[in-house]
């Protein structure tokens, strides 16, 4: 597959709220748990479409801090299906000198999965392929929460004058300071919200849904979105280059 040429219409990060794993298992009278293996594929498919494309980063919303509130059996297949991705896409990842990174309150994911997690994270480190993250027990909210307490404690240990915050020492204390905003946020399955991703780095990204639900996603989709995001004119408030009348 050809590398897009880097150009200002390109997106340099995209994330993605992987949706509609149980409704695809429902239209196929399946188990939910079978709507998440094909989802699972869906993320090998999607992760090596972007690294063969030349993204720089790539993020996945894979467990939100909300998804603690269903069903424990489901948590469990959820949490299993993460262990054997961890274990079975090692290789995918050396292959494409991906680095792999997770965002969110991992220590509440179970001790074997971090343990898994952390190791796969040190033994990708040092690529210097596209960044995988993985938003895992994330809550856009509950980041910010995190790193207000952060900076709370900062102040109550007289480290940090509270007049000294400000947008960038903020941003600095969410829990991967060093990448890039997205550029283009991707929500699969129909749905039109956010559902607590990425709520500070998301203000400016550019939004696409598709019908499609996340085991259908193909490169074919991801292009189009990317072809979307193309056409579009991002603004940062500021006035339009496009000449108008
Ligand atoms: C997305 O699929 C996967 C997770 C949220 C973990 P869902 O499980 O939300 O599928 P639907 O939305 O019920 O179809
Ligand atoms: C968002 O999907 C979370 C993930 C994709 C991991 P949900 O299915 O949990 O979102 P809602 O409940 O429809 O908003
Ligand atoms: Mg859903």
């Amino acid at each position: 597959m050809a590398v897009i040429a880097p150009s200002r219409n390109v997106p340099t990060h995209i994330a993605i709220i992987m949706d509609g794993n149980g409704r695809w298992a429902a239209a196929r009278h399946l188990p939910r748990a079978f709507g998440h293996r094909a989802g699972a594929e869906a993320v090998r498919r999607i992760t090596e479409a972007c690294a063969e494309l030349g993204i720089r980063y790539l993020t996945l919303y894979a467990f939100s801090w909300e998804n603690w509130d269903r069903p424990q059996e489901e948590i469990h297949d959820l949490m299993a299906l993460l262990d054997e991705f961890l274990a079975r896409e090692a290789p995918t990842l050396h292959r494409h000198r991906i680095r792999l990174r997770a965002i969110g309150r991992l220590q509440e994911l179970p001790p074997a999965t971090t343990v898994n997690l952390r190791r796969l994270m040190d033994e990708t480190a040092r690529h210097e392929g596209m960044t995988l993250t993985l938003a895992l027990s994330y809550g856009g909210r509950q980041e910010l929460v995190d790193a207000a307490r952060r900076l709370a404690q900062l102040a109550r240990e007289g480290r940090l004058d509270p007049q000294h915050i400000d947008e960038e020492l903020l941003a600095r204390h969410l829990y991967a300071p060093d990448l890039p905003d997205p550029d283009l946020v991707i929500r699969t399955a129909g749905e039109q919200r956010l559902s607590n991703f990425l709520l500070w780095q998301s203000s400016y990204a550019e939004l696409y849904t598709t019908s499609k639900t996340w085991p259908e996603f193909t490169t074919a989709e991801l292009l189009e979105a990317m072809a979307a995001y193309g056409r579009r004119e991002r603004r940062f408030g500021r006035r339009t280059t496009v000449p108008v009348g």
